[in-house]
């Protein structure tokens, strides 16, 4: 089966690159499931309901999220009720929402889709080293296909967790730094592993922001409210292609589309 996982949908220039391509690219690649990172949509902070159902409606079957994934109230009810948006697995289990999903594909393969978020510079509430082992043998308990989505700062964190679930996971998929890494590693136990997706939006900016409010901000040490950039925009992710009998990944590569 193939999956796309999409990278880190920023703004409304990555939501509606999104909206706009998505039902073509399942058309065109054949593609079983969609993964999102959504955690950057609404603004370049959070996500709302309101996003997260036309995301659905686009053709993505479950959204991730990461470190902003509180930053609108508005979403807390719909991260309650609605079972294909997670967030982060390790936050406090007592936050709203939940950190695995589990979907039936259209030829019914069960895929199972888990949210981890990372160590250094974030907040995690448990070590995702930890957690994940027990999370990811649950999740293969219901499915055979499980993909994780670890969001996280460290380029060595990701590839330690991406050989720690090796052989355990289709695949693993670092998100965060919306920078695309030039490295989709098929790992010795059969898991498809990127350390950075890189960002669906924007990218004549600085990671999703206009340049000239990073460039402020970073030259006067003021508070400057950001803004999403507008050009130059990508939808970037990773293909994965695996056996959804055994869950063994079969090949992985960067995805990069130029919108407009
Ligand atoms: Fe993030």
């Amino acid at each position: 089966m193939r999956i796309l996982f999409i990278a880190d949908i920023f703004g409304a220039p990555g939501r509606r690159a999104v909206e706009q391509r998505l039902p073509e690219l399942r058309e065109q690649h054949g593609l079983d499931l969609v993964v999102a990172n959504a955690e950057n949509a609404a603004d370049g902070v959070g996500v709302t309901s309101r996003i997260a159902l036309k995301l659905f409606t686009s053709g993505v079957d479950v959204i991730t999220l990461g470190n902003h994934a509180y930053r609108q109230k508005e979403v807390y009810p719909f991260l309650q009720s609605d079972e294909r948006i997670l967030r982060p697995a390790n936050h406090p289990a007592n936050a709203p929402g939940r950190g695995t999903a589990v979907v039936e594909t259209a030829d019914g393969t069960r895929a199972a889709v888990v949210n981890l978020i990372g160590q250094l510079y974030l907040d995690a509430a448990r070590s995702p080293f930890e957690v994940a082992p027990e999370l990811v043998a649950q999740a293969r308990a219901t499915a055979d296909v499980v993909i994780v989505d670890f969001h996280a700062e460290a380029t060595s964190e990701k590839m330690a967790m991406g050989r720690l679930l090796d052989g355990r996971v289709t695949a693993v998929i670092g998100t965060h730094t919306h920078i695309q890494t030039n490295d989709p590693t098929l790992l010795p136990g059969g898991t498809a592993y990127l350390t950075d997706a890189g960002m669906t939006g924007p990218h004549d900016s600085v990671i999703g922001v206009r340049t000239d409010l990073v460039l402020r901000r970073f030259q006067t040490g003021l508070p400057v409210r950001f803004e999403p950039a507008e050009n130059d925009v990508r939808i970037e992710g990773a293909l994965i292609e695996c056996d959804a009998a055994t869950g063994r990944a079969t090949a992985v590569e960067t995805f990069r589309v130029s919108v407009e």
